[in-house]
């Protein structure tokens, strides 16, 4: 056993009771939403109704993006080889890195950091674009492969702004977007990822929950896709891999 108490300001649970943040379990499915018991476990409190539809909202944008992700690949590779959707589900959770929902993390990391400067979003927006450019690195949250323009983004920016989000941390996030494509003569949309990384930022969520909202919204449907390949797939199908090119050495001998 160790010495101390292990301190949690979560959930308390004693024989017949289990309260969250404070919350009892019984009421809370009584009065609240999904969303509402999401906001109240990450941030503490109850979300007020401004709160509320913005964490609906981003819950909803990220459900899913069809089969060709690398979460929805790799759980459904899984499932194919005979594992379990627990599994497959989990393998899924683990592609989710800097490329692939992961970028909300360091998205809002780096909004929450610059928004602190001085300066317009603006005149902030041209310093770290050429910032990231001398280093050759990537913008994490912006570009897509497929939507010019994010069409969650869109939705997302519509209604924080018609709620009263609109705030100097997304007005940022979009300058940032401007500041990319000028310079790159490239279409590099803010993306879900960096939408949702500017609105947790402008709703004082911590950056490092970043990964969390990604994987708390993309669950169902990973569940999805593994209970789809389960009940409609047979096992180990063809599923790839792509065309490909062998480019490594010629056959040769090991004595
Ligand atoms: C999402 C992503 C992988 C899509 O990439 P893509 O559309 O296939 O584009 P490519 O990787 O072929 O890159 C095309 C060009 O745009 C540039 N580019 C792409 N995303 C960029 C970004 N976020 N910041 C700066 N430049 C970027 C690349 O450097 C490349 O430039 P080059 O032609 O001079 O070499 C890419 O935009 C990216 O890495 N974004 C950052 C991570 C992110 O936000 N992921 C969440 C996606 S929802």
């Amino acid at each position: 056993m160790p010495d101390q108490p292990w301190k949690t300001a979560i959930t308390d649970v004693s024989g017949g009771a289990i309260r969250v943040r404070g919350y009892d379990i019984a009421e809370m499915m009584e009065h609240l939403s999904f969303a509402d018991a999401i906001y109240l476990i990450l941030k503490g409190e109850l979300p007020n109704n401004q709160q509320r539809r913005m964490m609906e909202a981003m819950l909803v944008s990220s459900l899913d993006h069809g089969p060709t992700p690398p979460s929805n690949l790799a759980a459904r590779t899984i499932f194919s080889g005979g594992n379990p959707l627990n599994t497959a589900v989990a393998a899924g959770v683990m592609t989710i890195g800097d490329s692939h929902g992961g970028a909300i993390e360091q998205c809002a990391r780096i909004l929450q950091e610059w928004v602190k400067r001085e300066g317009t979003p603006q005149d902030l927006a041209r310093t770290l674009v050429a910032e990231f450019k001398e280093k050759n690195r990537r913008m994490p949250g912006y570009g897509h492969r497929i939507h010019k323009r994010d069409p969650r983004t869109i939705k997302l920016l519509e209604i924080a702004e018609r709620i009263g989000y609109k705030g100097r941390i997304i007005e940022l996030a979009v300058a940032i977007q401007d500041e990319l494509e000028r310079t790159s003569g490239k279409d590099l949309p803010l993306n879900v990822d960096g939408s949702i990384a500017a609105i947790i930022s402008e709703m004082g969520f911590d950056w490092r929950l970043g990964k969390g909202f990604f994987i708390i919204s993309r669950v169902p449907g990973l569940v999805a896709h593994v209970h789809e390949e389960w009940t409609r797939e047979k096992t180990m199908r063809k599923m790839g891999p792509p065309p490909y090119e062998y480019d490594g050495p010629a056959p040769r001998d090991i004595g």
